[in-house]
């Protein structure tokens, strides 16, 4: 059977539409247009990707947004101060800080310092908290974009086995409490595996739904799927080409070429879970402006 990609780039298109239109509504009504706050540390290449895509992807939506850039040296307190002042701001809804922040920063104190109400990622332990309980949060983006593209696909989660390789905080972790959780994203039964899983390819070979979120480019080969399975690549790496304009090109945590023949459904990298994760984003943000979780 030749596989089918999940195509993150065309979904999450669709998705910014509704979003842009709902918008111009609420707009059209009187109310508050969306408003995202981004702070960016240093001159991360793949960091400032990823805030360029928010940005833009913001625009699109027809929301508002605000770019706070800050040298690597910034000191701890100066940065917190600057949390602080933007969750004192009513006109901002949702505040992400740009991850990986410098060594001398302490990220917990970081991601604790945004306010519940702001934290559009999903990272402070209070949104961790009620998501782990199933209670009304923001869900971290990859997680949320990845169960949106399986639905928008009609690809039954319940009862199946998904098998995930890597346990961040951002991505296999939360993903592993939403994939188990008693809902209709949920009732998976879902084995997380990580650098310390020792027989990884008997498990691998088990799952119906497979997950690589490991950031070890190309690592999951043929010989670690299951016929017919369905395969989420989270992986993002650039690696040097001659064949693009730019000099560089992406590939994923999965070493498509040879996995692709083998699956049901398979992302592709890029335009898979990436497009999925900034256009979670911007739900969570709207969710924000509208006071949908925190009233
Ligand atoms: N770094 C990698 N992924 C993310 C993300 O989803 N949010 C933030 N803030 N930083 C990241």
């Amino acid at each position: 059977m030749a596989y089918q990609l999940l195509n993150g780039k065309e979904i999450s298109a669709q998705i910014k539409s509704e979003i842009a239109e709902e918008v111009r509504q609420i707009i059209r009504n009187g109310g508050k247009q969306p408003h995202l706050a981004a702070i960016l540390i240093g001159n991360d290449g793949a960091s400032e990707t990823y805030v360029a895509h928010k940005i833009k992807a913001c625009e699109q939506a027809g929301f508002k947004s605000s770019l706070f850039r800050f040298k690597e040296n910034i000191s701890e307190q100066k940065l917190l101060d600057k949390i602080k002042e933007i969750n004192a701001d009513d006109n901002i809804d949702g505040l992400i800080v740009q991850l990986p922040l410098p060594e001398h920063i302490s990220e917990e104190k970081v991601i604790e310092t945004v306010d519940p109400k702001k934290d559009v990622d999903g990272f402070h332990p209070v949104n961790a908290g009620r998501m782990t309980l199933g209670l009304p949060t923001y869900i971290p983006a990859t997680p949320k974009g990845i169960l949106e593209l399986l639905k928008r696909n009609n690809i039954e989660i319940s009862g199946k086995h998904c098998v995930i390789i890597g346990r961040s905080n951002i991505v296999g972790k939360p993903l592993s409490i939403l994939l188990s959780q008693k809902n209709e994203t949920g009732n998976a039964t879902v084995t997380l595996c990580h650098s310390r899983t020792k027989n990884l390819k008997e498990i691998s070979l088990q799952a119906d739904i497979l997950i690589a979120a490991i950031g070890k480019k190309e690592f999951l080969t043929a010989d670690m799927v299951k016929k017919d399975a369905i395969v989420i690549d989270v992986g993002i790496h650039r690696v040097k080409s001659d064949k693009t304009k730019s000099g560089w090109k992406l590939k994923g945590d999965v070493k498509f070429g040879e996995v692709a023949g083998k699956c049901s459904y398979i992302t592709p990298v890029p335009g898979g879970v990436g497009p999925m994760t900034i256009v979670s984003l911007l739900q969570n943000t709207l969710a924000a402006s509208k006071k949908e979780i925190y009233g």
